[in-house]
């Protein structure tokens, strides 16, 4: 059984998305009278980065003083809203960064204020600060809509000065996600369903903490990947509890194919895209070395160099936002954003494979996945001179090695998928499923070469509906819709409640334009994840096209009702609506619609810039492309 998270929201009317800022009924203090009664509470915050996300933060602050001397500081309201609501009253005035009021934070007071929240994020949320706190405590307090208030932003057409873009947004991948219950396409599908809550603030033993129970509180640290603050401040324990939170979290599997290694990126414990938060600064890289027999190193990709920069054709995993001239963001400067070059996160579902050619003489290769919250450029100049500042922590997230002799003579990866099966070679079958998934995930022509690790999942575990899912979604990627089909339907019938299932079928089905039989699994689709949007807008599409544009509308509404933001749900509606005789909605979806488009012609154009700019660099809008060592 499914147990769901997010079917629990209570969704109102479409909000309108112009101007989501707080509502802050009441005065916030710079500081909360807290610590006396909740003191390990007050510790874990003051290490976290709520405490830090002012203009006491200087990776924050040469961000918002760029933005605020170019923008204007009224303007700056926007970045208020998230980072330092208590300053809200204030900030068309220069800010002192020593002042108790820009040190604040996201204090106690903020989030235990909070009562309700628009779906917009951008800080769109209602607080009544009380003198008394005890007592009812607000619903929303335990849902993980609280966060998408400020863990979701949405740039405008005033902050870009151009178009609307989205900007960071854990909250709907999160919602897209089997850990929120959702997640139509996901083959491997969490456990159980977790909140923000769950995985950001788990059960913290506490000795000095009036509301511990049985000993414990709920952790106020909110582990994330930055562990530059902590590191600024010499905190060695955080750091530590930062290194422990993220290693693991994704994992790294390497394996020979002739005379190239495949390194394959699977999420195992992120419950979002990874890297969340920051995609645009975060630095999360893969190191690989090649090495003869002997030992010796014949060739690296992703290197530090001796100031610390990372070489510049390093494989990246992030989302790169660039500007009007197709140049990567520097300061995190919204207000230069033009739109998205590539976007190579790795998703809670989709592995994702990368391609390194070996120097001749490789007799073994490894890699390991790196993190570094800022590069170098960003921390030279939000540091200056501070050393403590300058030198961010190189985390080691996971590694892996592959001897070449060995493996490239037991894995055959044939082009067409009809040669010898891959034998285990000592991986599991859900590591042949994952290494599947990246490939099938390339670009059509070489997603055959997926096949022989698929069908040796399937034949280690011919009962696990997995491999069975894989291989629909491989074969939907190779165009090959019965063979689609075909999997699909047997993976249903070895799990009858897998939302990938009735998902692949009725894609599938919608691609061949056999819309009328698409209607079933859609319609099983909604009942197993009836909040995911993209099972939302394919049920739309499928409802829309036989001639029901009643339910099309309905499924329309409620897609548009968990993200306001989201083009193809207006688009949707707009069709919908002018089928019903309602034009003026339909006019007012349309304008919503073209005011959220993802205008991909533009970010292709913007992608072809950066790549006439550098055209020494891999292109890593390619899926599965090739890096070369040095
Ligand atoms: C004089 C001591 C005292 C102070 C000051 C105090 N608390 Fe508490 N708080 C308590 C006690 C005792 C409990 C446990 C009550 C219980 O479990 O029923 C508690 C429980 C809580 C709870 C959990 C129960 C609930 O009502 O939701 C929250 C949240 C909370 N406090 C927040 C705060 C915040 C925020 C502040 C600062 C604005 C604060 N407290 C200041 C004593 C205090
Ligand atoms: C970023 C938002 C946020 C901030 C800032 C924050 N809290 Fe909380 N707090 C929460 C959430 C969410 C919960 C409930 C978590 C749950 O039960 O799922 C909570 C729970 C609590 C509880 C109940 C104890 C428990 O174990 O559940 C206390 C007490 C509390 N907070 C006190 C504080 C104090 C004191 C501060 C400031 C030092 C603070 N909070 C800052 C979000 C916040
Ligand atoms: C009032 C706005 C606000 C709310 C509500 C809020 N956050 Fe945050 N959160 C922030 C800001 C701002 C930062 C970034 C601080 C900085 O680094 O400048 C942040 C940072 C974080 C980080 C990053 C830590 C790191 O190491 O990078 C995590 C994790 C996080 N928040 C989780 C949560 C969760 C979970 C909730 C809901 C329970 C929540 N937040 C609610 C504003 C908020
Ligand atoms: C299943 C566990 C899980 C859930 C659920 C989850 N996260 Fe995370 N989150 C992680 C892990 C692990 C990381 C560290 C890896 C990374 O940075 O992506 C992380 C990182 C983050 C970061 C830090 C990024 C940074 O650059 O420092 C933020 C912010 C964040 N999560 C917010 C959220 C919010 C908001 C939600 C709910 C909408 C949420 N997370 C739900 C596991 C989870
Ligand atoms: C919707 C809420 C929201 C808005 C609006 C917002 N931010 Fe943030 N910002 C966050 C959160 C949450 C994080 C933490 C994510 C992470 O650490 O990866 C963050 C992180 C950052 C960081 C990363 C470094 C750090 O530790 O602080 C910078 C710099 C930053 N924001 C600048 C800005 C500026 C400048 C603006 C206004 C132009 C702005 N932000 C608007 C929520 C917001």
């Amino acid at each position: 059984m499914l147990a769901r998270i997010a079917a629990t929201l209570a969704l109102g009317a479409v909000f309108s998305t112009a101007n989501a800022e707080p509502t802050i009924v009441g005065s916030l203090p710079a500081e909360a009278d807290c610590k006396r009664c909740h003191a390990d509470i007050w510790a874990q915050w003051s290490a976290s980065a709520h405490r830090r996300s002012s203009f006491d933060n200087p990776y924050y602050r040469v961000s918002a003083e760029a933005f605020r001397r170019e923008r204007g500081r009224a303007a700056s309201r926007f970045c208020a809203g998230c980072h330092e609501p208590v300053l809200l009253p204030v900030l068309e005035r220069d800010v002192d960064p020593a002042s108790p009021e820009a040190q604040a934070g996201v204090g106690c007071l903020v989030c235990h204020s909070i009562d309700a929240v628009d779906l917009s994020g951008n800080g769109g949320y209602h607080a009544r600060v009380r003198t008394e706190v005890h007592g009812a405590r607000a619903a929303i307090l335990v849902e993980a809509r609280l966060c998408a208030a400020c863990h979701k932003v949405g740039l405008r057409p005033d902050v870009t000065g151009d178009r609307w873009l989205r900007g960071q947004d854990d909250w709907d991948a999160w919602l897209a996600s089997s850990s929120s219950g959702n997640g139509a396409g996901a083959v491997f599908r969490a456990p159980s369903p977790t909140r923000c809550q769950d995985c950001h603030m788990p059960l913290e033993p506490a000795a000095h903490d009036a509301a511990a129970k049985k000993g414990m509180v709920r952790s106020h640290r909110f582990l994330g990947a930055n562990a530059a603050l902590a590191h600024l401040r010499g905190d060695r324990d955080t750091e530590a509890r930062i290194a422990a939170f993220l290693a693991g979290s994704v994992a790294l599997d390497l394996f020979v194919d002739g005379a190239q290694a495949v390194a394959v990126l699977a999420n195992r414990r992120v419950g979002h895209r990874f890297p969340g938060g920051t995609n645009d600064s975060n630095e999360a890289w893969l190191e690989v070395t090649a090495r003869d027999a002997a030992g010796r190193v014949l060739g690296r990709s992703g290197v530090l160099d001796r100031d610390g920069a990372l070489d510049g054709d390093a494989h990246l995993v992030r989302a790169q936002p660039v500007d009007g001239d197709g140049e990567p963001l520097r300061l995190r400067d919204p207000q230069h954003m033009r739109g998205v070059a590539f976007d190579t996160s790795v998703g809670p579902a989709d592995p994702q494979a990368v391609r390194f050619a070996l120097p001749d003489g490789t007799a073994r290769v490894e890699a390991r996945l790196l993190y570094r919250k800022f590069g170098e450029g960003y921390a030279r100049r939000a540091c200056g001179r501070d050393v403590a500042c300058r030198e961010v922590p190189v985390l080691e997230i996971a590694r892996a090695g592959a001897a070449v002799s060995q493996a490239s003579a037991n894995v055959r990866v044939g082009g067409t998928g009809s040669g010898p099966a891959p034998i285990l070679d000592g991986v599991g079958w859900r590591v042949l499923v994952e290494r599947g998934l990246a490939l099938a995930g390339a670009l059509a022509d070489r997603a055959e070469q997926a096949l022989p690790f698929l069908e040796a999942a399937r034949d280690a575990e011919p009962d696990r509906p997995e491999p069975l899912l894989a291989l629909a979604r491989a074969m939907l990627r190779l165009g090959r819709t019965d063979d689609a089909l075909a999997f699909a339907r047997d993976a249903t019938r070895r799990a009858p409640s897998h939302p990938a299932a009735p998902w692949l079928e009725a894609l599938a089905l919608a691609r061949a334009y056999r819309h009328a039989a698409a209607r079933a699994p859609v319609e099983k689709l909604l009942t197993l994840v009836p909040d995911d949007r993209a099972a939302l807008l394919l049920a739309a599409r499928v409802f829309g096209v036989t001639g029901d544009p009643a339910r099309a509308l309905a499924a329309a509404d409620h897609a548009a009702a968990l993200d306001p933001d989201l083009d193809e749900a207006h688009y949707q509606r707009s069709l919908a609506l002018a089928e019903l005789g309602r034009t003026v909605e339909a006019r007012a979806a349309e304008a919503a619609w073209l005011a959220h488009r993802s205008a991909d012609e533009i970010d292709l154009a913007l992608r072809d810039k950066l790549r006439a700019r550098h055209p020494d660099r891999p292109d890593e809008s390619e899926p599965v492309h090739l890096h070369r060592l040095h």
